[in-house]
């Protein structure tokens, strides 16, 4: 298990090039199947789960070529609609996507349901109502969901949940459907608009993405095309509170200020200085921040995937916090290791009160999810002292080139493979937690 030391106190001061959103890449990685030929797609963060998708790619009979410096092609000309490693096909959460793709192109897909995860059930109950109102059967057979269809028909679909995943897997099956579909209730993350223009720049006709009501016509062929993702928001927004939580001063590169819009406001909120222009945003954290409440909701509101993380901020607030989790059912499973580190944090149902402190203390902690992780890592760099984070390959799923890019605004972070772990094979592990 690959772990991290990171030895807290540092500002973090700098400039920071934020890479291309996760959610993106592994919603357009396996869009890119739905057209015969090779599309090429850019700005992709270094990730496992973007390698992991390249890799179930290859598996069902596409050349690829990368992800190299960002840059994937994926020739899909010959491919099969099933066999997907089931292990690799876990390992991804979005895997799903695989179903709107495969079903869209060969009206037939098997692939393994994807894992649930600390956050919550995560049901699909939502996509695969959308496949069976476009005229797929779709069952579950040994843990695999299987969805075919002599004919894929345009229709009125309404989304019992604004869910992400529902929308862009039913937009992904519908562009090669007959006919119209119209889809309401639709989650509207920038990444949703990102995927609709790779799915137009192939020839498919998407109108509205990025609104509550989306309009597929449907077409016979797509072909393929070029595509550089959006940055990533979440990556921004985690660096963003990390450099508050450590009252620095840094500049993030090569983001879209706008789809920060609510984490721009509740940092300004706390006393955080948050300057922007074009493709940049400047935070300047001065002094400790100001107690302020959130409640997370789809987009525009403030995203749970950043909450993990603010968590850690508020944890340092002079008053007390209160978050609310509006879309997951239960996303405070970080807190006990939060606690570990000397927050004071009281769990009531969806809600979270955090009671400021003066200060956090490094502490043996471990990641369990990818937002989890990262809310240790911003606590670590905010404690004083030293934190062993273990579980970093959770993090790393999210955030890529990680120690390097700490490292490249001040944070003093090292990887350390069971490097203080001096017990023999029977001895409890000692860490020397011992203040820097
Ligand atoms: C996407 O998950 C993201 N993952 C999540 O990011 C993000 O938290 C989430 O959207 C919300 O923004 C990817 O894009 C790969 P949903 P998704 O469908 O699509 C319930 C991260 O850390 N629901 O919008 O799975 C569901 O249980 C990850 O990067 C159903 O009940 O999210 C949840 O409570 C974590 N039935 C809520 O809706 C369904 O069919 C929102 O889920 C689908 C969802």
């Amino acid at each position: 298990m690959a772990e991290l030391l990171i030895h807290g106190g540092n500002p973090l001061n700098g400039d920071l090039v934020i890479g291309g959103r996760k959610n993106s890449a592994v919603a357009v990685v396996p869009a890119s199947i739905l057209a015969a030929g090779t599309s090429t797609l850019e700005n992709l963060p270094a990730i496992g789960d973007v390698s992991t998708y390249t890799e179930i790619l290859a598996r069902l009979g596409a050349k690829v070529d990368g992800p190299a410096g960002g840059v994937l092609q994926v020739d899909a000309s010959n491919m099969r609609p099933e066999g997907a490693p089931m292990d690799m096909v876990k390992r991804i959460r979005a895997s799903y996507y695989l179903l709107g793709a495969l079903l869209g192109r060969f009206r037939y897909a098997r692939v393994g349901l994807p894992g649930g995860c600390d956050i919550g059930q995560r049901p699909i109950d939502q996509h695969l109502k959308g496949f069976r109102a476009l005229g797929a059967e779709v069952s579950i057979d040994h843990g695999e969901v299987v969805a075919q269809a002599d004919a894929l028909v345009g229709t009125h679909i309404y989304l019992d949940i604004a869910s992400v995943g529902a929308t862009i897997n039913i937009m992904l099956a519908a562009t090669l459907a007959e006919g119209t579909t119209v889809l309401e209730n639709c989650a509207k993350e920038p990444h949703i608009v990102d995927v609709a223009s790779f799915l137009n720049a192939m020839g498919a006709r998407v109108v509205g993405a990025g609104t509550d009501t989306i309009k597929i016509r449907g077409v016979k062929e797509l072909r393929p095309a070029r595509h550089a993702i959006i940055p990533d928001e979440i990556e921004a927004a985690t660096y963003a509170i990390a450099v508050a939580a450590t009252r620095g001063d840094v500049t993030l590169v090569n983001v879209v200020p706008k789809h920060l819009d609510s984490v721009s406001a509740k940092l300004r909120e706390a006393g955080i200085i948050v300057e922007e222009n074009g493709d940049w945003i400047r935070i300047i954290a001065p002094e400790r921040p100001r107690a302020i409440t959130v409640k997370t909701l789809p987009y525009p509101g403030f995203p749970t995937d950043a909450m993990p993380p603010m968590m850690s901020l508020l944890s340092l607030a002079s008053g007390t916090s209160v978050i609310s989790e509006g879309v997951y059912e239960s996303r405070f499973k970080h807190v006990d290791e939060l606690q570990r580190m000397g927050t004071n944090i009281r769990v009531e149902g969806r809600s979270a009160v955090i009671e400021g402190v003066e200060q956090l203390n490094g502490a043996p902690v471990q990641a369990t999810n990818l937002r989890a992780g990262a809310s240790l890592v911003v606590a670590g760099l905010a404690a004083q002292g030293r934190t062993y984070l273990g579980g970093v390959e959770h993090v790393e799923r999210g955030y890529e080139h990680l120690e390097e890019k700490l490292r490249s605004i001040g944070a003093k972070i090292e990887r350390t493979p069971g490097e203080f772990d001096d017990r023999k094979d029977d001895e409890p592990r000692v860490v020397n937690l011992g203040q820097d």
